[in-house]
This record gives structure tokens, sequence and C-alpha cells, in this order.
């Protein structure tokens, strides 16, 4: 009889061997797209957690799995697979890295004694024989509790707005018998504090509340805090976290000057600066072409046009850019020269105190200084 693994197997063989082979006969190895079949038979990374919940509350269980390829994950319950069309069950996949899926099964609300199953995780690729693992979940009826069954005396609200950058606090306080353990979701998935070092779980002040520093816009979604004992575990309502990104398009701070007036071969300093959300950045342009700043680095909300040995007036424009518009202000710099000659130079009235000397010039506006 021929399973379906070692036909697997057998595949893989051949198709290594031909490549091998391939290689060896001296044809173009690359050609050969066959070697990038190396499989992996899928294992489970995350086995679901036996659960207690309360009737008309959240049970959610977790697994996750390993493969290449990797692996597609669904549900059982006493045997049958579970179908997500009845609205009190969710099923949320998630892509981990390369070759892991996580999978949530999620009942609410929970049912007694409906829900009272063993909920079976399988996972598979098409290599191997799949895996699975099982949880059992009971439900206990709300008004019939057993003692030490966690209670959530203050749970985060139901939403709340941030700004990126800002730092936030989800707060959670949880009793039961034994003290309950809390941690966190986020869309359904439980919160990993080890791979965001933003993320942390508070112990003292508000014990329990979930600190998220420097947000991000890809921290938005909804929480949801669960405290757990030995007795059963209890989920807060979700909060909806937003994250705003404040908006504003360039402007100038510090506009440089209409007009910037320069003696011949002296040297000038021109600030520009300029703000918005995101910052934009800044640059000089002389002329109507010619770029002053280097593409590949330039200066975020602040350039300062530095000229030496200025020869030629010319005009100079700071342009201030992000994503959200273009902004340009110019500066004519008007270099002093020295006037062209007088014209026309008469002398007349000589008297032995006093001369009188007339003279005409070219072009009267050219005249800055004599
Ligand atoms: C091998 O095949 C690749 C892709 O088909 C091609 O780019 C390359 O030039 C070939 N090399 C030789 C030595 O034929
Ligand atoms: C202009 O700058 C250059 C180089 O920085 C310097 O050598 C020169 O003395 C400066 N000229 C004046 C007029 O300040
Ligand atoms: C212009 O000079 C100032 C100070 O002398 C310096 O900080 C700035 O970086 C210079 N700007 C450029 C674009 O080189
Ligand atoms: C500078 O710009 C002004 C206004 O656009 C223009 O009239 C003038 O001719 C320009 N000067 C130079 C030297 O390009």
């Amino acid at each position: 009889m021929c399973s379906s693994s070692s036909w697997q197997a057998l595949v893989t063989t051949v198709l290594a061997c031909s490549a091998v082979c391939a290689f060896a006969s001296g044809a173009n190895f690359s050609a050969f797209p066959f070697i990038q079949y190396l499989t992996q038979p899928p294992s489970l990374t995350v086995k679901p957690r036996p659960q207690q919940a309360k009737s008309n509350g959240v049970a959610s269980f977790y697994c996750g799995a390993r493969g290449d390829p990797r692996p597609t994950i669904y549900w059982r319950k006493n045997l049958k697979k579970v179908s997500t069309s009845l609205s009190r069950y969710e099923i949320v996949d998630k892509v981990v890295g390369d070759s892991e899926t996580g999978s949530v099964l999620r009942i609410e609300p929970t049912r007694a004694p409906r829900d009272n199953a063993v909920y079976e995780c399988f996972a598979e690729n098409g290599v191997g024989d799949a895996v699975s693992a099982n949880a059992k979940l009971e439900v206990y009826d709300e008004k019939d509790l057993p003692a030490g069954f966690p209670v959530i005396t203050e749970g985060p609200g139901t939403h709340k707005s941030i700004e990126v950058g800002h730092n936030a606090v989800l707060q959670c306080t949880a009793t039961g018998n034994p003290q309950p353990n809390i941690y966190w979701l986020r869309d359904n998935m439980r919160l990993d504090l080890d791979t965001n070092p933003r993320y942390s779980i508070l112990d003292k002040g508000f014990p329990g509340a979930l600190q998220i520093s420097d947000s991000q816009e890809t921290d938005q979604g909804k929480y949801e805090c669960v405290a757990e004992n030995t007795v059963g575990t209890q989920h807060a309502t979700t909060m909806q976290l937003w994250v705003r990104v404040r908006r504003v398009p360039p402007q100038f701070s510090i506009p440089p000057p209409t007009m910037e007036k320069v003696k011949v071969g002296e040297n000038i300093s021109i600030p520009c600066v300029a703000v918005g959300s995101p910052m934009p950045y800044v640059k000089w342009r002389r002329g109507k072409t010619t770029e002053l700043s280097p593409e590949d680095k330039l200066p975020v909300g602040r350039n300062v046009l530095n000229l030496t040995n200025v020869e030629v007036s010319d005009n100079y424009t700071c342009i201030a850019a992000s994503s959200l518009g273009m902004i340009e202000a110019t500066t004519f710099i008007k270099v002093l020269t020295l006037p062209s000659p007088p014209i026309d130079v008469k002398v007349s009235d000589v008297t032995s105190t006093s001369v009188k000397l007339s003279w005409s010039h070219p072009n009267p506006d050219d005249i800055q200084y004599y």
C-alpha cells in the first residue's frame, strides 16, 4: 500500500536526483526549477489550550503551525469541521514569517452547554500527514460560576484615540482566586510583547495595563484584555484604538527675504526654514533650473544657502516639500557694482574758492553708491 507521505518522499527523491544528474552531466543548473521544491511537513508551534469560560462571554483558541509550503489550519468540533456560517464562531488566520500560520477560533457569545466540546486544530500543507492538537472548552452558567473565577473590575473602555508618537496606557484590572494573569489580544491575536519592545504590561501603578510607547499607525486596532487563572478565563469588552497622524502641509517658518544686497566679491548666507508634518525637506535652486542641494541627502526643515565671492546678481529659490505639497520662495541677490564712469564731465565757474563740476551717466537707475 502506498501512503501519501511515502509518495511525497518518492517524488522529492526523484526530483533531487534529476537535478543532481543534470548538474553532473554539465547542463545549465539554474534552468532546473525543481531544486525549489524543498519541502517540510507541517508541525504545530503553538497548541490550543483548554479553557473554562462563562456563558455569554468569549472563548478563544490559538493554534500555530509551521511547514513548507506554509500550512493551512482548520478547526474541528466533536470531529466535525467548524463552519463559520454560524455567526457565533469566527476563525481568523494570520501569516507569521515565511513558513508559519496562526489561527484563532473565537466563540462569542459562548453558550452552555452547547459549546462544551473538544476543539481540534488541524494543520496540513500537502507534504506528509496533517498534524493536530485538541483542547476542551467548558462553559459555566453565568449565574453559577465556580469560586475564584476571574472578574475584570476595570477594563480599557470601548475606544481611545491618540496621536502618533505619543504613549497610550490601556487599563485592565482583575480579581479572582488565584489572582489572575493578564494578557492582551490585538485583532484577536495574542500580543507578543517579546517581539515588540514598544509594548509592555505595567506591574506598578495600573498592574495589568498595556503600555504602548511611541505609538505608530500600525498600533491601530481592536484590543482586548484577558484575565486568566486556573478556574477560568474572562475577556474584557474590546477596545478600538485609533492612532491619528497629524497632517500639516509645508510652510515657511523663516522664509528667505525677497531681496538681499551684497557687494561684489562678498560672502552671504541665507537661511530657509520650513515646518510641517511630516517634516518637509528643504533645498535651494539657482535661477530656473540649477539645483544646489544634493538630491540624495536633502536637509529636513532647514537649509542655509552659503555663497562665497558673489559676482553676479541672480534669483535663488528655496523649495520645501513633503508628501503633502511643495512651496517655494525666491530671493533676488543683487550684487552692487560700481557704476560705469560718468560721461560729459565739464568744469565751469572756476573761482578762487570753488569750481563747478557737472556730468551725466549712461544709466541712472544703476547707481547704488559712489
Ligand atoms: C543558464 O540559464 C540562465 C537562465 O535561463 C541564463 O541566464 C544563463 O545565461 C545560462 N547559463 C549558461 C552557462 O548557459
Ligand atoms: C568668504 O569666504 C571665504 C571662504 O570661506 C573666505 O576665504 C573669504 O575671506 C570670505 N570673504 C569675505 C569678504 O568675507
Ligand atoms: C552654511 O554654513 C553654515 C554655517 O556656516 C553651515 O551650518 C551650513 O551647513 C552650510 N550650509 C550648506 C548647505 O553647506
Ligand atoms: C529674477 O526674477 C525676477 C522676477 O521673476 C525677474 O524679473 C528677474 O529678471 C530675475 N533676475 C535674474 C538675474 O534672473
